[in-house]
């Protein structure tokens, strides 16, 4: 069956707030609800590459993608769990940016390599993990996304930076890169419950963001930094863990607003003016 697929940026220009957590354990939850993931680490880190049980090739990324070295179905890798795919990443990724800002269409490179992929339909989701910086990569990324998911960190300042990622949003829409972008939603992760302060900032991104914020909350637990060292999604690591089942209900939630949102945009079927009885009324032969 052909799949529709939504492209989704996970980003945050501020730097370890959870968007490769997020887009490795929301891969693995969304594959456990049985859609089919395509993970695409932007970041020359690459910790969504190893995060998912993957080792750093070379050659083997986005990059000689971008400069047309290489063929999106030559670095498109399976990885050790059902229906997650991933294009990994390499350190020449940092090297890209300079290569790609050359370019004239550098602001629709990665929109037009992922064209192939959308046309293949094997994929309901593209889950792209963005680098900490607002270059060129997180900028193309996000021309290409239909939808961006920020994940914020439980901690003072957590909001700051926001307006960089909006002011972008609206860039793009008044250029023309990207008109039907959306802010998804915002994701809190890092939660401590032992802290007042985390309950206040998350009460103070709800009072801003209101409906904007998912109801998951992910807590903080050591697990979930266990789980990278072992190649694993903290949901397959520990499935049981309070993280994991943070992550599956967050996993439902992202797909059910999703999936209103599209039918929302969906044209209504027209309503019949004079609806058909049902029945035939006969005349009644009672005395
Ligand atoms: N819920 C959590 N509980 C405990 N540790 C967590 C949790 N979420 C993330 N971490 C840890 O916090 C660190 C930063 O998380 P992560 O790498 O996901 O952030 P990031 O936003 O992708 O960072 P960067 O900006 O460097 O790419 C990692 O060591 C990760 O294992
Ligand atoms: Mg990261």
């Amino acid at each position: 069956m052909e799949r529709k697929t939504r492209i989704i940026a996970i980003a945050n220009q501020k730097g370890g707030v959870g968007k490769t957590t997020t887009v490795v354990n929301l891969a693995a939850s969304l594959s456990l609800l049985k859609k089919t993931v395509l993970v695409i680490d932007l970041d020359p880190q690459a910790n969504a590459t190893s995060g998912l049980g993957l080792q750093r090739q070379q050659g083997v990324s986005l990059y000689p993608i971008l400069t047309g070295a290489a063929d999106i179905a030559d670095v498109i890798q399976p990885t050790p769990y059902e229906n997650i795919n991933i294009i990994p990443s390499e350190l020449d990724l940092a090297g890209a940016e300079i290569e790609i800002a050359r370019q004239p269409n550098h602001l629709t490179v990665i929109h037009d390599v992922l064209d192939r992929v959308l046309q293949a339909g094997v994929f309901d989701y593209i889950l792209m993990d963005c680098p900490p910086s607002l270059g060129i990569l997180m900028t193309a990324s996000l021309a290409a996304a239909d939808g961006i998911v920020v994940t914020m960190q439980c901690e003072y300042y957590a909001m700051e930076g926001l307006s960089v990622i909006t002011e972008l949003i609206n860039k793009l829409h008044d250029n023309g890169a990207n008109p039907n972008l959306k802010l998804e939603g915002i994701l809190m992760t890092m939660f401590d419950g032992r802290t007042r302060l985390a309950a206040d900032v998350v009460e103070e991104v709800r009072k801003h963001f209101g409906d904007l914020v998912y109801n998951a909350v992910i807590p903080r637990s050591v697990r979930v930094s266990e789980a990278p060292s072992f190649g694993q999604p903290v949901v397959f690591y520990d499935p049981s863990n309070r993280a994991s089942l943070a992550y599956r209900e967050f996993a439902k939630e992202f797909s059910k607003r999703m999936r209103a949102a599209e039918q929302e945009l969906a044209p209504q079927p027209s309503v019949p003016a004079e609806p058909e009885p049902a029945v035939e009324q006969q005349p009644s032969s009672e005395p």
